[in-house]
């Protein structure tokens, strides 16, 4: 059986990927993306971010969200919205920085209330990349100007556009149990406290071979004890380059580390790899001289890691 498949068997609701509009050119790349057996689920990569969306203030540009989200009603697959509040991808009119914290506020709900809603009934990643490492706040101008605040915000302007859209808060290098994700609990905690609205918390996976946290399972366990899910929302397992049998293995391992983790929580409802294929795979591109992070390779061949992923659900 192939990886929807078998998640939904192991009690999820979707095994997904990422993907990115340019990417939709290639056919065997697109049929494949299509196949809601293997993929239950569709995350836009890149197309709902802020400088894409919003790019001058009440000016908003659904083409390339609409064309990832069509797809994936007609594939019958689910659909992950990312992101509606992000330090990154930001665009200049918000990142400058020139607003009060009244002005502020009012762009945030509106942008919000705007994304949400226009893709009712799915998941959205409300607010990413909260946190520094060290599990302090980031000075965003989002932090910058409202403080804590903003979550509050940017989550009640998400509830009240489509009450049937699960809200997570999503971050990298929260895996295991470490400063950042135990800011996360503190925060969740207390926005659960305040009532404020959050269904999820999403964990974005980006790990490196023969470096996969051994408390995940632990971690997701104590966000699951909060009353809420958890997800992997951007998963892909990177390695120094050139590929070896051996650096495949482990990085087979590696992905079977991870499912079983999700597999172990109730709570964990879904993974999503961010994109399918080493193809089109993000990682190259910034981390210099790394790659080969996904479970298909550049010509659309299965690795290792499908295999992994297979027989670990
Ligand atoms: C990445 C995209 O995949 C790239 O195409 C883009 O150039 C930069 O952003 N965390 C996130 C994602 O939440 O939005 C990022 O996506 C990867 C890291």
């Amino acid at each position: 059986a192939q990886l929807d498949t078998l998640a939904k068997r192991a009690g999820k609701v979707y095994f997904g990927s990422a993907v990115d509009n340019p990417e939709l050119g290639d056919l065997p790349y697109k049929t494949l993306l299509s196949n809601a057996s293997e993929f239950g689920q569709l995350t836009a990569g890149n197309s709902l971010k802020w400088e894409t969306v919003q790019p001058a203030r009440g000016t908003y540009n659904f083409a390339g969200g609409d064309e990832i989200l069509a797809l994936a009603k007609q594939n019958r697959q689910l659909f992950r919205g990312h992101t509606c509040v992000w330090h990154s991808q930001l665009a200049p009119w918000v990142e400058a920085g020139r607003f009060s914290a009244k002005e502020l506020t009012a762009i945030i709900e509106d942008h919000c209330s705007r994304l949400v809603g226009h893709c009712k009934g799915e998941i959205w990643d409300v607010v990413n990349e909260a946190f520094e490492d060290d599990g302090s706040y980031r000075k965003s101008v989002f932090y910058n100007t409202l403080g804590t605040q903003y979550f509050e915000t940017a989550l009640r302007a998400a509830r009240k556009a489509d009450p049937n859209t699960k809200l997570y808060l999503n971050d990298y290098n929260v895996e295991g149990i470490n400063s950042k994700s135990d800011a996360y609990y503190t925060l969740i905690k207390s926005l659960i406290a305040k009532k404020v609205p959050i269904d999820g918390f999403g964990v974005q996976g980006h790990l490196i071979v023969g470096q996969v946290p051994t408390n995940i399972r632990e971690n997701f366990q104590r966000f699951a004890g909060l009353g809420i899910d958890v997800a992997i929302t951007e998963l892909d397992i990177r390695m120094v380059l050139p590929v070896t049998p051996e650096k495949l293995e482990q990085q087979k391992r590696d992905y079977a580390a991870v499912i079983r983790a999700c597999k172990a929580v109730k709570r964990c409802v879904g993974v999503t790899v961010w994109d399918y294929t080493d193809k089109y795979s993000w990682i190259p591109s910034v981390f210099k001289g790394e790659g080969a992070a996904l479970p298909w390779d550049e010509k659309l061949q299965k690795k290792p890691a499908y295999d992994g992923i297979a027989s670990a659900w």
